[in-house]
């Protein structure tokens, strides 16, 4: 792939070509003290029916008031339906794996990035972010998205259903939109069933979630936003990352690409937005990321 901002990242000392630990023009390094006290490899983004989660992640997770056993359980009977471990490659000197994480920013519109988001191995877009009638400015493919109960969207057969689950009735809520439906309740109306292919199912682990909010955003805000779990998500699974759509607008909202702003107070939400995008701005001088 030919990208004009890959080839500028690749002359960074942050990038290390000399030891090649992947196949890319350039490597994520794991060299920078700074970046190293935010980034943790051992935390596994994904729950695989292999690792158990501990009772003190549970504990700050849980949102809700059952205990830790039905937990246990409810994960148990999620790996019956769905993939017990993530489709995921491992690291390797042979592997250059490329991911483009798409926000939903209305600094997508006029962009023209579509066909350079297009040009990547793995696309990750999130909650209401959709392709149909904005492929100029954000591209046609999705290979993983990232959702909750409350924003989810129905997939094509080809992509990943990412789930960030909450709470112990999202994972109930995933299991149930892909049999019975689910008619429970939520803080906003929730989606009963869901179209999307069960064989692409991937859990994001709350333990990883927890490291996100602690170590990443040293326990600012209510908790980090889709968009900043999704970006170290893939400073986890990819040898690049390149980062569209992160943004607010010029009064500090975060605005959508494809509609107009209509809450003039939404600011960042309960999210920490102005220090996650310092955080994505100093990742971007470091040349972690590319942040375009
Ligand atoms: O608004 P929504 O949560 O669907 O957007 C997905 C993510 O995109 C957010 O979690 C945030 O990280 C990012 N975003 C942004 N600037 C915007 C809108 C969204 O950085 N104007």
């Amino acid at each position: 792939m030919l990208v004009k901002g890959r080839l500028e990242f690749a002359k960074h000392p942050g990038f290390s070509t000399s030891t090649n630990p992947c196949a890319c023009e350039k490597c994520l390094s794991e060299d920078d003290p700074w970046f190293m006290q935010l980034f943790n490899r051992s935390v596994k983004p994904f729950l695989s029916s292999e690792d158990n989660l501990s009772e003190d992640a549970f504990n700050w997770w849980k949102n809700e008031r059952r205990n830790f056993g039905v937990y246990n359980k409810t994960v148990d009977n999620l790996f019956q339906m769905f993939p017990p471990s993530p489709d995921l490659t491992e690291p390797s000197p042979d592997r250059c794996r490329t991911c483009a994480v798409v926000g939903n920013s209305g600094n997508l519109k006029r962009s023209y990035y579509g066909p350079l988001i297009d040009l990547h191995d793995v696309i990750i877009r999130m909650n209401g972010g959709h392709t149909k009638g904005y492929e100029r400015d954000v591209g046609t493919r999705t290979t993983h998205h990232i959702m909750y109960p409350e924003s989810a969207v129905d997939l094509d057969n080809t992509t990943h259903l990412v789930l960030v689950p909450f709470k112990i009735q999202d994972l109930e809520w995933l299991m149930k939109a892909f049999t019975t439906g689910f008619f429970g309740e939520s803080y906003m109306p929730v989606k009963s069933n869901i179209k999307a292919n069960k064989d692409l199912v991937m859990v994001i682990n709350p333990a990883f979630m927890r490291y996100v909010h602690e170590s990443w955003l040293e326990n600012k805000g209510g908790y980090p936003s889709t968009g900043f779990m999704a970006l170290d998500l893939a400073l986890h699974i990819c040898d690049e990352v390149h980062v569209f759509g992160f943004g607010a607008d010029k009064d500090g909202n975060w605005n959508h690409y494809w509609e107009n702003l209509t809450d003039k107070n939404l600011k960042t939400g309960l999210h920490p937005g102005t220090h996650e995008y310092d955080i994505i701005k100093k990742l971007a001088e470091k040349q972690k990321l590319k942040l375009w």
